[in-house]
């Protein structure tokens, strides 16, 4: 995993709880955090846009709807479609409530794991939809809000949970396991390749009693590894997102989404998802490859262009894998 893979998707609120005013932005891992820079806006929106092709009448499932960038963009390209939007933050589907209001008779909010896509769509008697998007990741308010512990710019308590009233926090993970788990996790999900001593200097602070807050983390790895910084990235980018994504079980909901998405699609209906690293992008070329099941709607990844990087470096590694779902017995 490159350092400009470590950038990870992020919302900058300038004004939170005015949902209207959320605008992407470069998460913590970019050299500096200016809000006023990131005045782009969803990542590579017009091409989810073109891959599903919405049309008034059908259903498409926004699998993140994180600010509803996406969500908004199907619906003013289809205004008679309805969306069913999954997010497991409240947060999230609170300020996206407000920002699609005027929509608010055509999309069905719920506030789950996208890894229950089947489970939450059988219970509202849903048997199939015409389109997914999916925009992987965290979102910028989930990182600005100190209190939820991602960020190691701001101090708060180890947690780092998207639903912050599901599973385990950071501080409870670290606890449960071994030094080695540990670093395995921090090898994996950051590519980092200090793993074991940052894993051995992080159970040391848990075992003094000096590992409460996101800075406490930070220091453990800093004495591992030092203060510099390499590539421009913080010495604690890696193993911030590492825990992050082992706390969340992202790649383990990755895997659980693209196991459900034949069943959930109609045939013809389009996948379109967006992914920040090599692993979740790996996991979903591995999926659309299956030539029974799925026909890919590019031969290569689609990117972000040139101009959309530069008014929101975020995009940079985001990289947009689309599949139609063929039917059952074509292939
Ligand atoms: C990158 S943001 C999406 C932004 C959105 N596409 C937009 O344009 O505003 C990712 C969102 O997905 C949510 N999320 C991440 N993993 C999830 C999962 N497994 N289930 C449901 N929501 C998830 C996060 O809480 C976050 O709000």
């Amino acid at each position: 995993m490159s350092d400009q893979q470590l950038s990870l998707p992020g919302l900058v609120s300038e004004s939170f709880g005015s949902p209207g005013e959320w605008v992407w932005a470069a998460d913590e891992s970019e050299e500096e955090f200016v809000a006023s820079e990131f005045v782009h806006a969803t990542v590579m929106k017009d091409l989810v846009v073109e891959a599903l092709a919405p049309k008034n009448g059908s259903v498409y499932i926004d699998a993140t709807l994180g600010g509803g960038g996406h969500a908004e963009a199907i619906l003013e390209a289809a205004p008679g479609a309805m969306i069913v939007a999954f997010d497991r933050d409240s947060a999230a589907i609170q300020a996206s409530s407000e920002r699609l209001v005027a929509y608010r008779d055509q999309v069905i909010f719920i506030q789950s794991p996208f890894g229950n896509l089947l489970e939450e769509l059988r219970a509202r008697s849903i048997k199939s939809v015409d389109g997914l998007c999916a925009d992987l990741g965290v979102s910028s308010p989930q990182i600005d809000d100190a209190a939820r512990g991602m960020s190691f710019r701001r101090e708060g308590p180890l947690d780092m949970r998207m639903d912050a009233n599901d599973g385990e926090t950071a501080l409870e993970l670290i606890g449960r396991l071994s030094d080695e788990e540990l670093a395995d996790i921090i090898f994996r999900y950051g590519d980092e390749r200090r793993s074991r001593r940052i894993a051995r200097s992080i159970k040391r602070a848990l075992d003094a009693d000096e590992l409460a807050t996101t800075l406490d983390l930070r220091r453990a790895v800093v004495r591992a590894v030092g203060p510099a910084r390499v590539g421009g990235v913080d010495p604690a980018t890696r193993t911030f997102q590492a825990l992050r994504i082992a706390v969340n079980d992202e790649i383990g909901q990755l895997r659980s989404l693209l196991e459900q998405l034949p069943d959930a699609l109609a045939p013809g209906a389009t996948a379109a998802i967006i992914s920040f690293h090599s692993t979740e992008d790996r996991l979903v070329k591995q999926a659309f490859a299956s030539r029974t099941m799925w026909q890919p709607r590019w031969k290569k990844p689609r990117v972000a262009s040139d101009e959309e990087v530069s008014g929101n470096p975020r995009a940079r590694s985001a990289k947009l894998r689309a599949a139609a779902r063929l039917a059952r017995d074509e292939g």
